[in-house]
């Protein structure tokens, strides 16, 4: 199966992961097949322990396959191919992470975190600083600056980790349960805000979550089960 379609910016052919576990081998994804069109979302749920991670771990390539192929648009990547340097380089410019648990330097201004997004991608510090400014305050942490993460709440903290994923105008963002740490009203407000700014800026979205308010707000919907993805 060849990728002609301009229009999917992410697309897996037959993911397959297993893990070593005391000798024995856990098979966690079978022939996970998946598309993303631009601009649009989709959301993965599943029981704890399912893949939900592995399957973005090896979206964003943060760890090879064991089989499969990867388009990152019209990039195509053997799945099992160890991650370069070279590629994370690339990734940094097209594909943002959100993470559960926020996953901040805290050494570093809230700022400076994002602005370590570009600095990875080695985009114009000068160019992308107006943008990560106008990122924050959109998020409603303008004002946080030049505070450290340790001195933000959790929900702070989150919206602080989606201006990061945000700033270098990937084309995909991929949230691991990016709720998952924040109590209902905090996990609605941050949702809403990664949802509606994916969507103003055309950023297609990935979305793992437990709840199903939010996997209904995506435009696709899917399960992870049994090492496949069902769509609904
Ligand atoms: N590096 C690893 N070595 C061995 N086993 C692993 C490794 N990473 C994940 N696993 C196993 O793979 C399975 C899937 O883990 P994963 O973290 O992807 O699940 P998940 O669906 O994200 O769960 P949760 O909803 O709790 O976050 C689990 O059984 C886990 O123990
Ligand atoms: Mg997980």
């Amino acid at each position: 199966m060849s990728n002609n379609d301009r229009n999917i910016v992410l697309q897996a052919e037959g993911l397959c992961k297993s893990f070593s576990v005391v000798g024995e081998k856990l098979k966690v994804l079978e022939e996970i097949d998946l598309k993303l069109k631009k601009s649009s979302s989709l959301s993965i749920r599943g029981d704890s322990g399912c893949g939900k991670t592995t399957l973005l771990n090896l979206l964003a390539r943060l760890e090879p396959a064991d089989s499969g192929l990867l388009h990152w648009g019209a990039k195509i990547i053997n799945a099992q191919d160890k991650p370069c340097s070279k590629e994370a380089n690339w990734r940094a410019k097209y594909i943002g992470v959100v993470y559960q648990s926020y996953y901040l330097i805290p050494e570093l201004t809230v700022l400076e975190n994002v602005m370590m997004s570009v600095r990875l991608s080695k985009l114009s510090l000068t160019n992308y600083k107006e943008r990560a400014l106008q990122l924050l305050e959109e998020m409603g942490v303008g004002n946080k600056c030049q505070q450290i993460p340790t001195k933000l709440s959790g929900g702070e903290r989150q919206r602080v980790a989606i201006a990061r994923a945000l700033v270098n105008n990937p084309v995909v963002i991929l949230a691991d349960e990016p709720t998952g740490n924040l109590d209902e009203r905090t996990g609605g407000e941050v949702m809403d805000l990664l949802l509606n700014t994916c969507s103003k800026e055309g950023t297609s979205l990935i979305l793992v979550t437990h709840n199903p308010n939010y996997a209904r707000a995506t435009e696709q919907s899917s399960f992870l089960k049994d090492g496949r993805l069902i769509y609904e």
